[in-house]
Formats: C-alpha cells, structure tokens, sequence
C-alpha cells in the first residue's frame, strides 16, 4: 500500500495535479510537496488543501538543481516515503546552457543529476521504500509532429554521455529543445541501470505525455514559447495532445499498476497521446544494459 509521497515540482503543472488526484485516494495519508520556492510552495498547499477538504500536504523545500539542497531535503524528510514522482523539470529556464558549480548544465541538472542525487540519498537513508517514477518524455525518441529529431548518440559510451551532462555535445545550441531530448532518454536509461541496483523498488520512467495546461514553456524565449503554445492548442483541438489530468493520470497508472515493470520507460505508443507502451518495443537500444550502465557511470562523475 502506498501512504507517503514525495513529488518534486509540485507547486505547479503536472506535479500540483498528481497531488491533486493522488489526494483522492484515502489510502494516502502524506504528501509531501517537493518545491524550490517556499511562496509558491504555500500558495499551491493552501490551494490542494482547498480543493482536495484533505490537510495531508506537507512542503519540503528542495532545487533539484542544487545538490546542497537535495542533500538537506533528504536529511529533514521526517520519515520514509512509499514513493518518490522525480517530476521537477522542464526546458531549464533561459540559462539552460549555464554551467553549474557541479561541471553540467542547468538543463541537465534540473532534469536529471539532481533526481539522480536525491533517489540515492533517499535509498541509502532508508526513506524510499517502494516505487520511484522519473518524468519521461516523448522527447526521448524525438518529435516529428514539433520538429524535434530523436537524440542521436553515435556510441552511448560514458564518455558521450558525459559530453550530454556538461552540454559539450550540444556545441553552442541555443535551442533547449535540442538537448531536452537527450537527457530524458539518458534519464530513462539511468532509471534501467538502478532497478537492476535496487530490485526491491519499482522504478518507473513514465511520460505524461504532451500535456496542455502547465507552465513547461514559460521559460522559453517568448518566440519560443508562442510557438510552442500555439501548436499544442492546436494540437489539443485534433486530439493530439492532451489535458493535465491526463499526464498526471499517467504517473497514477505508474505507482498503481502491477503489469509495469521496474527498470521500462512507458510512453505514448504512438504520436504524444493515446495508449501507452515500452518504448524499448520501439527503439530496442534501450535495452542495451551496456548503454544503461555508461548512462549510470557518467552521472555518478558529477555527483
Ligand atoms: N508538459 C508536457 O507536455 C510534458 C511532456 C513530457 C514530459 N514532461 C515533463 O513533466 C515534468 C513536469 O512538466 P510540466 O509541464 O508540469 O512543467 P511546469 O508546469 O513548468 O512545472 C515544473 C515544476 O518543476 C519545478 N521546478 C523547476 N525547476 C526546479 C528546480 N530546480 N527544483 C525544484 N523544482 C523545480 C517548477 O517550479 P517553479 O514554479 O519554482 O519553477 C514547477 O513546479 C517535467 O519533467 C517535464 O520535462 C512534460
């Protein structure tokens, strides 16, 4: 039974709904809303609170970006959570290309690195118990319909993965879309390499899908961003994308159902909506245990 949760990102968008609907279940009996700003973070608890009649939400201030405060989180969680929801994360706002006092980029940090920290932590401290879900993307294997190629990694090794995590794959991109992708399947791979780790949690990449209504382009140039909007309102029309409470269902369907299996990345089967599947049906590298350790190895040099 699930009891305790623990979402990162969840002042806003995809995180603050799957509080939302996670609230719903009584069986819940703990939230704790993993956000890096304690304004934002009180408003989004008053309003779940509101919303929800439950006073089950608890803020733990924590920047995944920052592995100071990754480390601090972990040791004032007062007890163990059920289940982490590693959502925190998006296009790394308009420095997504800074370097951080950790040697990556800001967009990798928020991304990946600091999960990947704070998944250890909680491990080695005992506080995390059962299912650990990494917000995947579609991005991963790239996106015809937004103009995104799939990530190419002419080798996998650790060396180029490492050139992912400090941004020197990219050369000088300034477009945030293009190393997104990369990351998120990097991310997905780290996740295959730490089930085979830790076989009693469930690790689970699942992609909420292309979802309307969050704040996940805001921090794109305002071009960028007009774009991007524009094209998922249309997209929404078609049916191509869907609602917030669509993706949120998706990490639902992470933490609840038992034909998951620990260490696959589930995503859209076709298109960004619509029914899910293993992407490894899809593109089989992500089997590569190879590729899943190089993914792991590479991180574990900037933590
Ligand atoms: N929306 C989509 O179509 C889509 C599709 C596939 C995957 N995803 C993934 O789903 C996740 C959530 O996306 P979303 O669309 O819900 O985005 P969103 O509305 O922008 O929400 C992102 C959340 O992450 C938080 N955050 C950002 N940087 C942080 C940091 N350094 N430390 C702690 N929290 C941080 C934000 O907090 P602040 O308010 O403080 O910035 C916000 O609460 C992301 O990982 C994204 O990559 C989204």
């Amino acid at each position: 039974m699930i009891t305790r949760v623990l979402i990162t990102g969840a002042n806003a968008g995809l995180g603050k709904e799957t509080a939302k609907q996670l609230a719903s279940n009584s069986e819940i009996e703990k939230i704790y809303l993993g956000c890096r700003n304690m304004e934002k973070a009180l408003a989004a608890k008053l309003e779940l609170e509101q919303l929800t009649g439950r006073s089950i939400f608890e803020v733990l201030i924590i920047d995944v970006s920052n592995q100071v405060s990754v480390i601090e989180a972990v040791q004032r969680l007062d007890c163990s959570v059920d289940a982490l929801i590693m959502n925190a994360g998006g296009t790394g706002g308009k420095n997504f290309n800074k370097i951080n006092s950790n040697g990556v980029t800001e967009i990798f940090a928020v991304n990946l690195l600091g999960h990947s920290l704070l998944a250890q932590e909680l491990l080695k401290a005992g506080k995390l118990l059962k299912v650990a879900i990494y917000a995947g993307s579609e991005a991963a294997r790239g996106v015809k319909e937004m103009g995104m190629k799939r990530p190419e990694l002419p080798t996998s090794s650790e060396e180029e993965f490492a050139s992912v995590c400090n941004g020197s794959f990219f050369k000088k991109t300034q477009d945030a879309t293009v190393s997104y992708g990369s990351i998120k399947y990097m991310g997905a791979l780290w996740m295959s390499a730490m089930a085979r780790r830790y076989p009693h949690v469930k690790f689970i990449t699942m992609s909420p899908g292309a979802t309307t209504g969050t704040e996940g382009f805001n921090t794109l140039p305002l071009f960028k961003q007009y774009i991007m909007k524009s094209m998922m309102q249309v997209m929404l029309w078609f049916n191509k994308v869907h609602t917030v409470e669509i993706g949120a269902k998706r990490y639902l369907q992470g933490l609840y159902n038992n034909d998951l299996e620990s260490g696959l990345f589930y995503a859209s089967q076709k298109g960004l909506t619509g029914p899910l599947c293993d992407q490894s049906l899809l593109f089989p590298d992500l089997n590569s245990e190879q590729y899943q350790e190089n993914a792991y190895n590479a991180i574990q040099r900037f933590l």
